[in-house]
């Protein structure tokens, strides 16, 4: 089990092979988006990390980060919270004017992960 802090809610404990999107959504019960279904296509479920940020990447974040342009942020759909880490939720339903956070992503990181490093 890893503690998983997202900012301004209490800290919880959760499993090391759970994606950090579903753990932030399902234990610690932060509305965050995931409008991809947790893909590495919308970016929406980026966090920033105030403790914790893994080393590892998968390559589809790699890339999708640097289309986008996107820097000192991480996608948490393709993160596993195999260690203890703190994160800010700064990307929410709550604010978004979207009508829900997205389809639930799948248990196991999409796409199959190919790892490299940040
Ligand atoms: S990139 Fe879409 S949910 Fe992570």
């Amino acid at each position: 089990m890893s503690k998983l802090s997202v900012e301004g809610f209490p800290t919880v404990e959760v499993a090391a092979d759970k994606r950090l999107v579903l753990a932030i959504e399902q234990d610690a019960g932060v509305d965050i988006l995931h409008a991809c279904g947790g893909n590495a296509r919308c970016t929406t479920c980026r966090v920033e990390f105030v403790s914790g940020e893994p080393q590892q990447m998968t390559q589809a974040e790699k890339t999708r980060l640097a289309e986008r342009g996107l820097t000192g942020v991480r996608l948490s759909c393709q993160i596993f919270c195999d260690h203890d880490m703190t994160v800010r939720a700064i990307s929410r339903l709550e604010g978004s004017g979207r009508p829900d956070p997205g389809r639930t992503p799948e248990p196991t990181i999409q796409p199959p992960p190919e790892w490299t490093t940040k």
